[in-house]
């Protein structure tokens, strides 16, 4: 049998069914922004493999920190011991993160990391003897990961549906209204300029369940993968006003937007239109932390959350994976945020912005789409429906470009090195999808990323 053969026959893929299911191919290398299949062909990987190949695939310099770190320490237990790689990094984790989030807490997955910073905010409660803080609130059109905390902070109507029964119940605020200001490439959508339906949804929460929330949890600015929404910071503002007023935690899932996905370094620095600084109590990072070489994250908290947890009974955070602070993943992020620093990502994902901009805006009054929005280098063209898979498998192959559009989206996000011709191909076939007939109504199966 061929490996392919052998994948059909033993394996299960994300969000797939054994019957019938979409072809995967057989990827034998990576380079730069390019996939290398078993018969040669090349694809632009378009969505760096679910967004975390900020600087390419099999950046030399984070390979070689690997490679060196291999040769030292692959893993120890993180109870009781530290090491070097992690040492560093949680330094220049601090260094980055906005002002006094300087404790870092290593996890193994985006996931994970949410979990845990869900876990200082009730713990943070109990410690200051109010365990009946213990709720979260967070908003409609989130993702925030696959385990059962982050489904149940997910978008109720989302991909996690199916799970609501076994589901803690936590609350939700309106999905953000007021759009980023200049992310609609097709203004069709009459969203208000002020957060105001999100905004009064989430002091409802508030004035409805007194003395029951912990904390608050968003997206910063773009909420991914259940929504594709980008949205204005003056609703993070508002949030963090919400919060102090009612003594509840701000945190900020960072893991899809931040490492310039959405322009600056974190979301949530784009400005708010009272030049704002808005500034969460844990801020949890992911994907582009390693440049997408091998998984890591964190959930960064400030020292207010880690100082009163460990003041506490317990006063030690209950929580501990396995293979937290992995030192060859340490590795890789350090190389991977020496290069986020030297990079001038910025300035590059301005250039990005501007030529997904200026290709999709012809896609404006195409019948089957309903809006066009590029915020930095996250590119979205929602439509009524998507093409058959046949459409998308002649556009990935046609164009030699990969995407991965799901429920009504077709979308890019390029690694962040991705130059003006890769831009262009990519741009060609999204519109090549976005003019293409669309498909039949999608199965439940075909909702998801
Ligand atoms: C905002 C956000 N949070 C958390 C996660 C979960 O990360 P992981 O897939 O590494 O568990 C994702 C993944 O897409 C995400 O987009």
């Amino acid at each position: 049998m061929t490996p392919l053969e052998y994948d059909r026959a033993f394996i299960w893929h994300p969000y797939a069914s054994l019957k019938d299911p979409p072809p995967v191919r057989l990827v034998t290398s990576a380079n730069g922004v390019n996939l290398t299949l078993d018969d040669g062909r090349e694809l632009v990987d378009a969505v760096s493999s679910w967004w975390c190949v900020a600087h390419g695939h099999n950046h030399p310099a984070i390979v070689e920190a690997i490679r060196r770190q291999s040769e030292r320490l692959c893993h120890v237990m993180f109870g009781g011991f530290t090491h070097e790689p992690a040492v560093e990094l949680a330094q220049r984790l601090a260094g980055i993160a906005p002002k006094g989030l300087n404790r870092v807490f290593f996890a193994d997955s985006g996931s994970i990391s949410v979990e845990v910073a869900c876990k200082m905010a009730i713990q943070y409660h109990v410690s200051l003897g109010h365990p009946e803080r213990n709720r979260l609130v967070a908003l409609k059109g989130a993702y925030h990961g696959d385990t059962s905390l982050c489904m149940a902070l997910s978008d109720p109507d989302g991909m996690h549906t199916l799970f609501k029964g076994i589901m803690t119940r936590h609350f939700f605020a309106e999905k953000p209204d007021a759009p980023f200001p200049g992310s609609a490439v097709a203004p069709v959508r009459t969203a208000p300029e002020q957060p105001s339906v999100f905004i009064a949804s989430l002091q409802r929460i508030f004035d409805e369940h007194p003395g029951e929330i912990a904390a608050v949890i968003c997206e910063p600015v773009f909420q991914a993968a259940n929504a594709m929404n980008f949205y204005s910071p003056d609703c993070l503002a508002e949030m963090r006003r919400v919060c102090d007023e009612n003594g509840a935690l701000l945190i900020f899932d960072e893991i899809a937007a931040g490492f310039h996905r959405t322009g600056p370094l974190w979301a949530h620095q784009s400005k708010t239109s009272g030049n704002r600084a808005t500034t969460p109590d844990i801020m949890t990072v992911g994907k582009a932390l390693t440049g997408g070489h091998i998984t890591l994250a964190a959930a960064i908290a400030s020292e207010r959350v880690a100082e009163t947890i460990s003041s506490g009974r317990p006063s030690a955070f209950m929580h501990g994976p396995t293979y937290m602070a992995n030192p060859l993943a340490c590795a890789a992020a350090l190389a991977s945020l020496e290069l986020f620093a030297h990079s001038d990502y910025a300035a590059k994902v301005v250039r990005i912005e501007r030529a997904f901009r200026d290709g999709l805006a012809p896609l404006r009054g195409l019948a089957n789409v309903k809006d066009v929005r590029v915020l930095g280098a996250a590119a979205v063209v929602e439509v009524e429906r998507l093409p058959a898979h046949r459409d998308i498998e002649r556009v990935i192959d046609g164009h030699g470009v990969w995407l991965r559009p799901f429920s009504n989206y077709i979308y890019a996000m390029p690694p962040l090195v991705s130059d003006e011709g890769t831009i262009s191909r990519i741009v060609e076939a999204l519109s090549d999808l976005a003019r293409s007939e669309p498909g039949p109504a999608p199965a439940d199966s075909e909702f998801h990323e």
